[in-house]
C-alpha cells in the first residue's frame, strides 16, 4: 500500500478481534512514532505499551466517555510527554500519534484515538493524572492521548473521496 492509499484507508477502529499484535508489529509502530518530527528535535514523547487486561480496563476508565474501545483492544499506546521540556509539546505528541496510526493501517491493523489531555474523569479529576497515578508516571509529565490498536473486527469504508472539504482549501 503506498501512503496515498494509506491516507484513504485509514479509519478510527473501536472494535477489535481477539488476534493480538505481534513484537515486530509493535516494533514498526514505534519505529514510525520515534521517526516523526519533533519541534527543534526535542523528541521529548513517552511512549507507554500497555497489554495487561487490568490496565487496559482502567485506561477506558480514566475519562467520562469516549474511551470504553480500550478495554477491548489487544494492546494501548500511551503518548506522554515531559511537558517541560518544550512549549509544541502537544504537537510533537500528536503528530507522533497519527504517525503510529498511520503505520498501523499500513499493516493492516485498526487504531483509535482516545484524547485524553483537557478530559476529566466522573469526580473531575484530570484524566491525564489518572493515567499517571495508574502508571505511576513523573509529575512533569503530561498525557496527550491513547492510541488502541488491534486487528479491525468491523469493515469501515474508505474515506469518501466525493465528501472531502475541499471548499476550505483557498487558493491565493
Ligand atoms: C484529537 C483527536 C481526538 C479524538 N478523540 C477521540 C476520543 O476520545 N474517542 C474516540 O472514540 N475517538 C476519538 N477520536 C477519533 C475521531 O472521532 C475520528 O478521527 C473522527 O470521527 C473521524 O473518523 P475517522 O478517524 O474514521 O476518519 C479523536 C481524534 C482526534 C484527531
Amino acid at each position: 500500500m503506498n501512503f496515498t492509499d494509506i491516507v484513504q484507508k485509514r479509519r478510527s477502529i473501536r472494535k477489535f478481534t481477539e488476534t493480538q499484535v505481534t513484537d515486530d508489529e509493535l516494533h514498526t509502530i514505534l519505529r514510525a512514532a520515534l521517526m516523526s518530527p519533533t519541534g527543534h528535535s526535542q523528541r521529548g514523547w513517552q511512549f507507554i505499551v500497555v497489554k495487561d487486561r487490568q490496565v487496559l480496563t482502567e485506561l477506558a476508565k480514566c475519562k467520562t466517555m469516549g474511551g470504553d474501545f480500550i478495554a477491548t483492544a489487544p494492546v494501548a499506546i500511551v503518548v506522554a510527554y515531559d511537558a517541560n521540556a518544550t512549549d509544541v509539546w502537544v504537537e510533537d505528541a500528536s503528530i507522533a500519534a497519527v504517525t503510529m496510526q498511520y503505520q498501523a493501517t499500513e499493516l493492516g491493523l485498526g487504531s483509535c484515538w482516545s484524547q485524553i489531555r483537557l478530559r476529566n474523569n466522573a469526580d473531575g479529576t484530570s484524566a491525564s493524572d489518572v493515567i499517571k497515578t495508574l502508571l505511576q508516571l513523573p509529575d512533569n509529565w503530561e498525557v496527550e492521548c491513547v492510541i488502541a490498536i488491534g486487528h479491525p473486527a468491523v469493515e469501515r469504508k474508505l474515506q469518501d473521496e466525493e465528501k472531502l472539504a475541499w471548499a476550505q482549501v483557498k487558493n491565493i
